[in-house]
């Protein structure tokens, strides 16, 4: 039998962008309109069908997270919390989880990327099947140079990954969620730090492209793609998932709602998280189960 894919969020990092914001919380706690930030990452993961979810963070964070989110069990979750004790790059993240990725698929978000759009399931589920390469997520973006950015050759296909470059040659930026087959820890090894002294993301997905088991997925213009890292991006993330769930009297990366349909949690299960919620959160959990 085919073995389940394994989640990974990151959620480290002493968030100096956003500083004085982030002196004593972590940015992945801080809200999103209604929610703490590290909900969105995680619903995309469950999106994906993904139940086994390992959150890594810096040993003075770690713990807020365990009391927010727990054991996972009220969203028919497994959650494993790993420290991550200095920053030294995304790709860390692999080897600090290998005795939970084992010899299982992964696939790995950032904390701060936010995924809203039609089909999100199905794009997921797509990338979950594929078990022999990796799969990475593009979105056209108006300032490439902050990002991963993906260079395509003359017929569009893709030919190098360069990390922030000062003259970006496409506005295709890598976006933070990434599928990974069964040699991510064994490839991620082989890594050298980069110049800035860090296991590189961008790094280890080239060595996937250069062994043409890099696939390129594009997300469209009827897709939003968020990275929520500086000062404008938290208030525009914030703005954009308000007026969506205003508009449409929904909520966006509600946790309980896609265990539920994902038929982890039943009724009753949704019932006893929404009696500890006071606020329009609960009170839209206490209407979709009615
Ligand atoms: C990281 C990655 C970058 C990617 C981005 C997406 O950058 O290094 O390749 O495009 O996340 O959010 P960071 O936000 O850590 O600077």
């Amino acid at each position: 039998m085919e073995k389940n894919r394994k989640g990974i969020i990151l959620a480290g990092g002493i968030g100096s962008r956003l500083h004085p914001l982030t002196q004593v919380i972590s940015k992945q706690l801080l809200p999103v309109f209604d929610k703490p930030m590290i909900y969105y990452p995680l619903s995309t993961l469950m999106l994906a069908g993904i139940k086994q979810i390992a959150i890594v963070s810096t040993p003075q964070d770690l713990p807020k997270f365990k009391k927010l989110l727990r054991t996972g069990k009220q969203w028919g979750l497994k959650l494993s919390y790993i420290e991550q004790k200095k920053p030294n790059g995304i790709a860390e993240a692999f080897i600090l989880a290998k005795n939970f990725i084992k010899d299982s698929p992964s696939c790995l978000i950032l904390g701060d990327n936010i995924y809203h759009g039609n089909n999100l399931s199905n794009i997921l589920k797509e990338a979950d099947e594929d078990r022999e390469n990796s799969t990475v997520f593009t979105y056209q973006v108006k300032d490439p140079e902050r990002f991963g950015v993906l260079n395509l050759d003359k017929k569009g296909n893709p030919v190098k990954i360069v990390e922030k470059p000062k003259s970006p040659k496409s506005n295709l930026a890598i976006t933070g969620l990434y599928f990974f087959p069964k040699d991510v820890v064994f490839r991620t090894k082989n890594l050298k730090p980069s110049k800035r002294g860090e296991l590189e993301i961008t790094d280890l997905n080239q060595s996937y492209l250069t062994d043409k088991k890099l696939r390129v997925k594009a997300l469209n213009r009827g897709f939003t793609w968020m990275d929520t890292g500086t000062f404008d991006s938290l208030l525009e993330a914030s703005n954009f998932i308000s007026l969506v769930q205003n508009r449409q009297n929904t909520i966006v990366a509600c946790p309980e709602e896609i265990a539920y349909g994902n038929k982890w949690i039943n009724k009753s299960d949704v019932k006893r998280v929404a009696k500890l919620m006071q606020s329009a959160y609960g009170q839209y959990l206490k209407n979709f189960i009615r």
